[in-house]
Parts: structure tokens; sequence; C-alpha cells
């Protein structure tokens, strides 16, 4: 009887491992669509954290590659270990990685790289607006914003808004340069709130730490899609999207506290849907350099393909807010 149970037990547990198995391996296929490496040859590309998770995976893909990196992160001591890392695998094609210090939680920070990168970097191909973070507790920025709001949205439209000049210089129409926005699919979750874009006005007892970054990637999102009307309207040849890597295992739970036993809990369905970074940097690669991504402009990129957003995020919002971003980073830097 015993002996019946544990044979049907393990019956059973190596059916699931095998649907484990087969689903993982298919979903890899899919996955690694993005072939097209030849198209990062030569390129340079300015990818903020990019010392860990996906913007060092990036980094490493395009140098690699032949492409060009400048990496900007908050703590260059990893960031040189993420460079030493990178170079120790040389390939015949390598390009050249450079690293500079930018703190997205600082107006002035990101001012002093982009005028830094304007000066000293020669071109740009892509800017890779990667840095984030997610359901850190309540700070506030030097600048007086909530954390996320600064680092996964307001810094990002402030360096983007400081270099698109030098991005737009070296665009043509049938060969625009790009800014990429990495997303996420959460953003359907956040709500617009004037508040969390004035200075001061976000405290820790109005903080809703659940919401954080899911607000703040829907604002970016909203954000990417009027400035790439904006930059059609002025005729820049340069072309804005979204993009989402998937869920990809990196750092980006690290103030996520859960228990071994919910861990084990979801282990089947990490195997069969979590990526690692090496797959989820391949879509965003795909935005930044793809010929296959060429004709969007504005869009929300997800597995490949571009999604339509949520109807309730309408164009009235995408302009309402790029206005609330514009004052805040314009009062805050002027
Ligand atoms: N992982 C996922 O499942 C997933 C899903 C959807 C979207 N995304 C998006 O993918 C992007 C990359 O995340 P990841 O998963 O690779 O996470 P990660 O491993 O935690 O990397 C985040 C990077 O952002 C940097 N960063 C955070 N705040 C910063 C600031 N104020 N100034 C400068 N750099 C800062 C971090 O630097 P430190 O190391 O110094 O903290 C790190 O280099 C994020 O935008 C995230 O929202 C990720």
């Amino acid at each position: 009887m015993a002996n019946d149970i544990l044979v049907s037990v393990g019956k059973m547990s190596a059916g699931i491992a095998s649907a484990i198995i087969i689903l993982r391996i298919m979903n890899l296929k899919s996955w690694r669509y993005f072939q097209e490496y030849n198209r990062l040859q030569g390129k340079t590309f300015v990818i903020t954290g990019a010392n860990c998770g996906i913007g060092k995976e990036l980094t490493r893909q395009i140098v690699t590659s032949g492409g060009n990196v400048v990496m900007l992160c908050r703590d260059t001591q990893k960031g040189k270990i993420a460079m030493k890392e990178i170079l120790q695998k040389p390939t015949p094609t390598m390009g050249t990685v450079t690293l500079r210090r930018m703190d997205l939680n600082s107006f002035a920070s990101v001012e002093n790289s982009a005028k830094e990168i304007i000066e000293s970097v020669p071109r740009i191909d892509c800017l890779i607006n990667n840095a984030g973070v997610m359901m850190a507790p309540f700070s506030m920025t030097e600048d007086g914003f909530e954390s996320h709001m600064q680092s996964n949205h307001l810094g990002h439209a402030l360096l983007t808004h400081l270099l698109l000049p030098k991005i737009a210089s070296f665009g043509s129409p049938q060969n625009p340069t790009r800014v990429v926005f990495v997303s996420s699919t959460l953003y359907k979750r956040g709500n617009i709130i004037e508040d969390h874009f004035k200075s001061g006005a976000v405290t820790p007892e109005n903080f809703d730490q659940k919401f954080a970054y899911s607000n703040s990637k829907l604002a970016s999102l909203l954000f990417a899609r009027e400035l790439s009307n904006e930059v059609k309207r002025r005729g820049l040849p340069v072309i804005i999207n979204s993009a989402s890597p998937g869920m990809v295992y990196t750092n980006l739970g690290r103030h996520f506290n859960m228990s071994w036993y919910q861990k084990l809990f979801l282990l089947p369905f990490f195997a069969v849907f979590v990526r690692a970074p090496v797959e989820g940097a391949r879509i965003i690669l795909y935005a930044a350099a793809s010929e296959k991504s060429l004709h969007s402009n504005g869009a929300f990129i997800q597995s490949y393909e571009e999604k339509p957003i949520e109807p309730k995020f309408d164009s009235e919002m995408c302009k309402k807010v790029y206005q609330l971003t514009m004052d805040a980073i314009n009062k805050s830097h002027s």
C-alpha cells in the first residue's frame, strides 16, 4: 500500500517536472526571438542602472557584440565590478565600455552626468532608461520627491530631456536614433496623482508603498508616449518606446520579504515563467536596435509585440503627465 502511494507520488512528481521542463523550453524559444546582434556593432548606448540585473546584461550583450556602452551607475564601486566581469570574457568583436556616476535621485547628479556625456561621448545611438526600484520603504530625495517617482520616472525624464538634442543629432529619417524606457505591465495598477509630481507633497503618512512602483511606471509610460508625439511634432529623427522585459530574476525584489515556504510554493511558477536577465535584456535590445521595431514609436512593447495600453490612459492623460513632469523637472533644476 505504502509502496503504491510512493510510486503514485513519484509518477506525479515526474509528470509535473516534465511539464515544467517542456513549458520552460517552449518559453525560452519565444524569449530568444531577438537575434540581430550585428546591428549593435559600432553603435553607442547609454544605459542607466547598468551594474546589475537587466542593465548589466544589456551592457554585456552589447559590448561583446561590438557595441559601445556608457554605464550610468549610482555606485561606481558596483559599476567597476560589473565592468571588470564583462571585460574578463572578451570576444573578437569587443566594443568599449565606460562608467560614470549618476544618481537619479539627485537632479544635480543627472545634470552633471548629462553634461559630461554631451562633452565627452562622441555619439549616442540609443539611451536606455533602465534603472529602477520596487517596493522600497519611504524615502524622500534631495529634490523633495518620493524615491520611486524620482528614480523610476522624473530622473529619467530629466536625463532624456537633456540628452535628446545630442541623440537627435545622430539620427536620420532612414536611421533614427532611439530612446527606450524600461517599463512594466504593472503600470496597469498605477494611478496618476498630481501631488506625486510636487516636491515635498509625499510624506511617510500618505506614501503608498504597494502602489509606488506602479504609479511611477505608469507616469513613465505616459510621459514616453507624449514625448514621442512632441519629438514627431518637432521633426526629430528619434524613436521613443517603452518596453517590458517580462518577469526577470534580478535584484529588483530586494525589498520583498518572502518566507521559504512561499518561495517553495511559487517555485514551479518561477521555473516556467521567470526568465534570466539574458532573456529579459533581449526584449529591451529588440526595442533599442531591431530593424523590426523601427516602425514602433510611442509604443508599449511586450513579448516582442506592440501592445495597446489600457484605454483609460488616453492621450489627454499623456499630455497631462508630460506637463506635470516637465514642470517638476524644470522647477527643480532651473
Ligand atoms: N526584474 C523584473 O522582473 C522586471 C519586470 C519588469 C520591469 N523591470 C524593470 O527593469 C529595470 C531593471 O530592473 P532589474 O530587474 O534589472 O533590477 P535590479 O537588478 O534591481 O537593477 C536595478 C538597477 O537600477 C539601479 N538604480 C536604482 N535606483 C537608482 C538611482 N536612484 N540612480 C541610479 N541607479 C539606480 C540599481 O543600482 P544599485 O545596484 O546601486 O541599487 C540597479 O543597477 C527596472 O526599470 C525595472 O522596473 C524589471
